[in-house]
């Protein structure tokens, strides 16, 4: 902290590497890729460390594709999901090759198609279907159910493949899905596993042959006690099923959630009508998590060996709203001027982060054994400014 200052986001090199690995090596020879889902973690460091040990990545904007592209990624290792690609970014995937589109609706799907005319080529597809069953998380991460934006009607899906396998400007890749995020049951996962493959019946029926699946991503981790999915029994489970079709899956929490933490600095101690509030100096701009979806994130003290007072904290931070907390009524023995590590921080955290109440957003850095190397600085003020003009009159 003397160095980087605080708060900060930092990383851990090796638990992201094998994270990712743990995926990897329980589908051994079985045809396979794992796509880590940008969104979770875009930090180029990440993006570059997971590219070096053979990763592929699940894109959803044009932005992400140049991320990984500019972090030394192939872009026939990305597939495309999102529900709302412009024109603009499915020409630039087109252009660099991307391995597949994950088509989320018929509208898109025409959108893609005009695109690939245009340039007088084929667009990879896939379709991602809705499997209509319920993820059993937070209804905000839950993205299953007929009600969600996302993916067609699992129902509707074979006329839809017969357009796609007519055209001639798009090839038929695959077929996708994605139902929710930290899962942390398999059950819901197997289910939609066997609504698809009675779909990829359905096309090899009518002689559409769909040459992987993308199960998505959705792996829950543990934040505080939950018990969670076990990698490998859910990977074996699917292989149990699918024969030897390649599989994809979209890991962005379960990679690096818990490797990364985000430090905060306890500024002030303060008593309101018998209730104990720290003042830190982080707050939901810079972890949105805690107030968005009711999360949880484990605090512990950076020096095990703090004195200060015990008693039932609340954290929260220096943002103008009632909102602004980090955790509630966390038995801890605190001082003003303590680190703190607020645990399982590594995914949605800086990737959610904004400049409310205008404040930089704060720095991160990568710990690699006993190296610590600065991955992105922290804003300055002027950074606060830039691009911003005033009215000349
Ligand atoms: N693939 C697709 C198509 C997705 O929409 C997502 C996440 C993933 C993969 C990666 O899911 P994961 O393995 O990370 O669960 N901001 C929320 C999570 C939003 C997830 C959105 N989609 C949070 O902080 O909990």
């Amino acid at each position: 902290m003397e160095t980087y200052g605080s708060p900060l986001y930092v990383y851990s090199r090796t638990d992201i590497e094998n994270n990712w690995r743990e995926f990897d090596q329980a589908f051994d020879t079985h045809p396979h890729l794992i796509c880590y889902a940008v969104k979770a973690n875009s930090n180029l460091a990440v993006l570059n460390v997971l590219s070096k040990i053979g990763s592929g990545f699940d894109i959803v904007s044009i932005g992400e594709l140049e991320r990984v592209l500019f972090a030394g990624a192939s872009a026939s290792r990305c597939v495309f999901s999102g529900v709302a690609k412009t024109k603009a970014e499915i020409k630039r995937a087109l252009e660099v090759g991307i391995f597949c589109f994950n088509v989320e609706s018929m509208a898109e799907m025409n959108r893609i198609e005009q695109v690939a005319k245009d340039m007088g080529i084929q667009a990879p597809i896939s379709l991602r279907v809705n499997p209509n069953v319920d993820a059993k998380t937070h209804p905000y991460i839950s993205t299953g159910l007929k009600e969600n934006k996302f993916g067609v009607d699992i129902d509707a899906a074979v006329p839809i493949y017969q357009m796609a396998h007519d055209s001639a400007y798009l090839t038929v890749k695959g077929l996708a899905c994605h139902i929710g995020s930290q899962l942390i049951e398999v059950s819901p996962f197997l289910d939609a596993l066997d609504k698809v493959l009675e779909l990829v019946d359905k096309l090899n029926k009518i002689n559409i042959h769909i040459a992987h699946l993308d199960l998505g991503g959705g792996v829950g981790i543990k934040y505080d006690n939950e018990q969670t999915i076990d990698i490998n029994a859910y990977i074996v489970s699917i292989l149990d099923k699918v024969g030897d079709l390649k599989i994809i899956l979209e890991p962005g929490r379960a990679v690096v959630g818990n490797a990364g933490v985000f430090v905060t600095k306890v500024e002030f101690l303060k008593q309101n009508s018998g209730k104990s509030f720290a003042i830190i100096d982080g707050a939901m701009n810079d972890l949105l998590r805690p107030v968005f979806y009711q999360a949880y994130h484990q605090v512990l003290p950076v020096n095990e060996n703090a004195k200060g007072t015990d008693a039932h904290w609340d954290l929260v931070g220096p943002i103008c709203e009632t909102s602004d907390f980090l955790a509630k009524n966390r038995k801890l023995c605190l001082s003003e001027g303590d680190y703190l590590a607020l645990m399982s921080a590594g995914a949605y955290g800086f990737s959610m982060s904004s400049n409310y109440n205008s404040r930089p957003r704060v720095a991160e850095v990568m710990v690699s054994g006993n190296q610590h190397t600065l991955v992105r600085e922290r804003e300055s003020i002027q950074d606060l400014f830039n691009k911003e003009y005033m009215i000349n009159d």
